[in-house]
């Protein structure tokens, strides 16, 4: 049995690393990194500290517009398939790798599974969302993380191929956390935080108004800047070091994970961050209208706020305890994954 995961941005590597660990002396696994992150601090960097095994190929597609990014990654995705030949592709998530891999596979015959499927925001102006439709009808086996998921596929006429697996973030979180619980590490009154997505780095009086508002925060705001916040800051001349602000490059994940538990909240965009924020007991202010994570807005834990209009109140204290977060599975979501290749 011959699987190879193709993945590509710093989610993916996050949901791939399960993967790795368990195939190890079970099947043949390799990894295509379509190159669609190459920074070190948002690509290798992962590798090596979550013991990914090492990529067979890197397809070097870096940055461009969406037809361009898709377009490289899905020529140079076809011609290592063409090379392997294997029996099965594991695509992940939902970024322009996610797509366009999945599209070169089954134009090939290759069966394709997807890792996170089922996940909607029902918003089409966001490209993840595009990206996660068009996969999941593409592939051949659908790996959904939540029951929510599960409910979005038989919706759409996809149940026959989907199966509740859990999530695989909870082994690669539980893997961290350990190795954080053992270190030292000291809650602060601060908060965590990171913006990235493009509906909020893209518009010059959007930007302007969440940078504004987190300025304006009670507590110390540690802005964690993803390259795609500092490059639009960067054009519309906005300054990210203001009033509650300290600005700061992104980190590795277990000092992003260590980070998150050493705050008493977070905000973000991210989808990946908005729920590990959850599964580490951090209340969560979601800079965004909806979230395809509708489990963390369970007792106020997680709340949208896409205008930050509470960053001044005092939203990190949530009155009621943390809630059982068995709603993402047992942490065997990469075993149920493997068994069911076979
Ligand atoms: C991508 C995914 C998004 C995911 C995010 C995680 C798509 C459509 N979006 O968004 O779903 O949440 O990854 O981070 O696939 N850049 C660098 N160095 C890098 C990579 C990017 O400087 O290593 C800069 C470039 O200026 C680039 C910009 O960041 O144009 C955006 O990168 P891109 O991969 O297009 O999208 P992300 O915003 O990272």
């Amino acid at each position: 049995m011959r699987i190879v995961s193709i993945v590509g941005a710093r989610p993916q590597f996050i949901k791939v690393a399960p993967i790795s660990w368990r195939a190890e002396g079970v099947c043949d696994h390799a990894i295509i990194h379509t190159g669609q992150h190459y920074d070190p601090e948002l690509s290798a960097n992962f590798f090596s500290e979550l013991e990914i095994s090492e990529p067979i190929a890197n397809l070097y597609s870096g940055s461009g517009s969406h037809a361009v990014q898709t377009a490289r990654i899905l020529v140079g995705t076809e011609e290592e398939l063409m090379k392997i030949n294997p029996d099965w592709v594991l695509v992940y998530g939902d970024t322009n790798s996610t797509i366009a891999a999945t599209l070169a596979a089954v134009k090939l015959g290759i069966k394709v599974a997807h890792i996170e499927a089922g996940l909607r925001s029902f918003n089409r102006l966001m490209p993840e969302e595009i990206n996660r439709i068009g996969t999941d009808h593409l592939s051949d086996l659908l790996f959904a993380p939540t029951e929510k998921a599960i409910q979005n596929l038989n919706e759409e006429g996809l149940g026959d191929k989907s199966m509740l697996v859990g999530d695989v973030v909870v082994e690669t979180l539980n893997f961290i956390k350990e190795r954080i619980l053992t270190s030292d590490f000291q809650r602060q009154e601060k908060i965590f935080a990171t913006i990235h997505r493009a509906e909020n780095t893209d518009y010059r009086e959007r930007l302007l108004n969440i940078i504004r508002a987190l300025s304006q925060s009670r507590l110390p705001v540690m802005l964690y800047a993803h390259p795609r916040l500092l490059k639009k800051a960067q054009e519309f001349e906005i300054e990210l070091q203001s009033g509650s602000i300290t600005l700061l490059k992104p980190n590795s994940y277990f000092q992003t994970i260590k980070s998150i538990l050493e705050s008493v909240g977070v905000i973000t965009d991210s989808g990946g961050i908005q729920k590990e924020s959850y599964l580490l007991d951090r209340p969560c202010l979601t800079v965004r209208q909806e979230t395809e994570w509708i489990e963390t807005l369970v007792d106020g834990w997680n709340q949208l706020d896409p205008n930050l209009e509470i960053v001044e109140t005092f939203w990190w204290k949530v009155p009621s305890e943390p809630t059982k977060k068995l709603m993402y599975g047992n942490g065997d979501a990469s075993q149920l994954i493997l068994g069911n290749l076979f």
